[in-house]
């Protein structure tokens, strides 16, 4: 059992990358740019719109709803613990958060904005280049920078300590009996753990577990030979997931039960299912106990204020 907790334990520290190291002054700056609407051409759309942190981080709709109302194909993840991550987006096709920034901008169903253009509108707003001064020693603006620094403030976005934590770091009266118990079956019978695994509950890859009707998810971006890439999307992780509203890519299922539900009543064959996806046998009190242990991954909501807009 020590070992096994000992493979849910949380790191310590953020990592930092060589060619975008963290510093407060960036992510200070990361954060303005997160909240600040003037990044659409609308003038409405913040990051911050669709990735809200007093809704852990995400919106409240099945799938993200952006510039004048336009509803995207897909539900806004929540982003925290992306520091960690390897590929971005539910299809991975952006390899880093750098790379990651530019594309909400860009996009004509979320802000609208040539991403090219944004210096010159954060040169019109004066109180922007004491931040990038800070943050880069000279306050010249480019658009390389406004990536770097909102994808710098996205790393430091880390889930909070949940019951889930404290129990793994040794209180062991932290989570119910039924939780203990939901937390074996999680990594044993229900097989969970094979792609939920580790601290952030997500093997950072990209599975077809039945849900995709339309969407390709990762098999956009392979030749249609590789099977199991063909409406495979990225596991998900599990912290704070009883705040999501809607679950699933595509925003198709709505409460932790229905997941479920997903995993023992399986789903028609076809050949990209995952081999890792199989359906499982839980009898009533073992589902009850595997809904308690995933309701101990969620942290109190804390409470984080929206930043003061340069003018
Ligand atoms: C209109 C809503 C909307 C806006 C605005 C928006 N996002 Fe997102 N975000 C989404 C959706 C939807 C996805 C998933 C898209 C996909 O997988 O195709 C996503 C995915 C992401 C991811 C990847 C998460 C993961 O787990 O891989 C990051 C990081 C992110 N957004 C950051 C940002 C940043 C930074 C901004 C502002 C520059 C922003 N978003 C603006 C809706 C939005
Ligand atoms: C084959 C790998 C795999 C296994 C095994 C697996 N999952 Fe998943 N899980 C995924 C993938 C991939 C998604 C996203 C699928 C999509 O959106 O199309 C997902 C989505 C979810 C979601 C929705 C989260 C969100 O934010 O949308 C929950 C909850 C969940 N899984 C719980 C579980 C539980 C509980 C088990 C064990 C009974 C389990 N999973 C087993 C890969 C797996």
């Amino acid at each position: 059992m020590a070992e096994l907790k000992a493979k849910f334990k949380r790191p310590d520290a953020i990592p930092s990358r060589r060619d975008n190291p963290l510093s407060p002054e960036k992510a200070a700056l990361g954060k303005v740019l997160f909240f600040d609407p003037r990044l659409s051409a609308s003038g409405t759309v913040s990051c911050s719109r669709c990735h809200d942190p007093a809704l852990g981080w995400q919106d409240e709709f099945a799938k993200a709803v952006g510039h004048e109302g336009a509803i995207g194909r897909r539900r806004s993840p929540p982003v925290a613990n992306l520091a960690w991550a390897s590929a971005f987006m539910w299809d991975g096709r952006a390899e880093d958060l750098e790379t990651q920034a530019a594309l909400p901008i860009a996009a004509p169903e979320e802000m609208n904005m040539d991403p090219a253009q944004l210096p010159e509108v954060l040169d019109s707003i004066p109180g922007y280049a004491p931040l990038f001064e800070a943050a880069y020693g000279d306050p010249a603006i480019t658009t390389d920078r406004i990536l770097a620094a909102l994808a710098t403030f996205v790393r430091t976005i880390v889930s909070d300590e949940a019951p889930f934590d404290r129990w793994i770091a040794g209180e062991k009266t932290a989570i119910s009996d039924e939780a203990k118990r939901g937390f074996i079956l999680f990594n044993t019978k229900a097989r969970c753990a094979k792609c939920h695994s580790g601290w952030r509950f997500t093997d950072d890859s990209f599975h077809d577990i039945g849900i995709s009707r339309g969407d390709l998810g990762r098999g956009a971006f392979v030749p249609p030979e590789i099977e199991v890439l063909q409406h495979a999307f990225k596991t998900p992780g599990l912290r704070d997931v009883s705040r999501r509203q809607h679950l699933m890519h595509d925003g198709s299922l709505v409460s932790l039960g229905a997941a479920i539900d997903h995993y023992v009543n399986g789903t028609e064959p076809r050949p990209s299912l995952s081999p890792e996806f199989q359906r499982i046998q839980l009898d009533a009190s073992e589902r009850a106990d595997l809904i308690a242990f995933l309701q101990t991954l969620t942290a109190p909501l804390s409470e984080l204020r929206a930043p003061e807009l340069p003018h």
